[in-house]
């Protein structure tokens, strides 16, 4: 039995479903709160998501191709173009009306961040902003989008939570000597994002030594850790050079027990680090998380008495109590 993928209030968020750069090799096959979605561009260059099921017999589009902005299904080659409207259908005679019901319903979708979102029903907000975009100081890092078999709520829990950094993240920053968590004190970090600041004094081995900017053994940080319902995450890291460098963290359920991941970094650095290589070091982090986490079965319990929590579990705690309220859930 479900226990929140299925809930229609899920329906109404928005969900980073694929890198835009996805799009250019064909069409994309993804599954969002157990729904099977198809997204291609349009001949106008638009992104387009729909139901994976060809209004015709119900072929899957994502299996079919797409020929200059034109998603052609694999089984009796309809064409579908702009807006997911039906252009053609091979077997009928010119001048044969396409059926009414013939052309794609689309799903609500937008391009930001070099991600497509999808909304599957009505937004009831906007994507979370993220002001360093339109920054000029800073630039972008996307990073593919991986499926984790592990429960979307077990991933947000996790990416609120710093003490796990000592023991999850040894091979990369965790400093395994500072385990202690100072007083969590929640606040709305901004419009988007509600949280916590922290300090942190991490390992700097030499791989992390590019991300970072600095060659010491270790470095420290400031942070702010922060949510925005249903399932995102921000972190953000000032270095004391005042070097930045903001992760979104993206999980977008498939169902109860797996979702996808994808992060999206920003950084005010001087840019002569590749982005593919400066995305290595977080991509281990994201590994080490993945790793851990898939050892650990089921959904995560959404009544507050069911785990056995302490002071460093306050923002976790925060985000339970917010998400059981949207889905309507007993809270007991
Ligand atoms: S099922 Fe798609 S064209 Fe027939
Ligand atoms: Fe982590």
């Amino acid at each position: 039995m479900a226990i929140f993928y299925d809930n229609p209030a899920l329906r109404d968020y928005w969900y980073a479903a694929a890198t835009e750069v996805e799009l250019t090799s064909g069409p994309v096959s993804r599954t969002l709160l157990g729904e099977a979605v198809v997204i291609y561009k349009d001949p106008d260059g638009k992104a387009i998501a729909a139901p994976d099921r060809c209004p015709h017999r119900q072929a899957p589009l994502s299996a079919g191709t797409v020929d200059r902005g034109v998603l052609v299904c694999c089984y009796h080659g309809w064409r579908f173009g702009e807006g997911g409207k039906c252009v053609a259908i091979p077997s009928a005679a010119p001048g044969i009306p396409i059926p009414k019901n013939g052309h794609l319903k689309c799903f609500e979708t937008e391009v930001r961040y070099g991600l497509v979102w999808i909304c599957l029903g009505n937004p009831v907000t906007d994507i979370p902003k993220i002001g360093q975009e339109d920054d000029g100081a800073f630039r972008r890092i996307n990073n593919p989008v991986n499926l984790w078999k592990v429960s979307a709520t077990r991933m947000t829990d996790n990416f609120l939570d710093i003490a796990h950094f000592p023991w999850v993240h040894r091979g990369t920053f965790g400093n395994s000597q500072r385990t202690l968590v100072e007083k969590i004190k929640l606040r709305d970090l901004d419009d988007d994002f509600y949280g916590y600041e922290y300090g942190v004094i991490a390992e700097n081995p030499p791989s992390a030594s590019l991300t970072s900017g600095q060659d010491t053994t270790d470095t420290s940080r400031h942070m702010t850790t922060g949510f925005n319902l249903p399932f995102t995450v921000r972190s953000t890291i000032e270095y004391s050079t005042g070097l930045q460098h903001i992760l979104l963290l993206l999980t977008t359920p498939i169902d109860d027990l797996t979702a996808y991941f994808t992060f999206v970094v920003w950084r005010n650095d001087d840019f002569r680090v590749s982005a593919e290589d400066m995305a290595q070091f977080d991509r281990m982090i994201g590994e080490e998380d993945r790793t851990m986490l898939e050892k650990i079965p089921g959904v995560l319990p959404f009544s507050q008495g069911a785990l056995a929590s302490t002071q460093s579990d306050k923002a976790s705690a925060a985000w339970r109590l917010r998400l059981t309220q949207l889905l309507d859930l007993d809270q007991t």
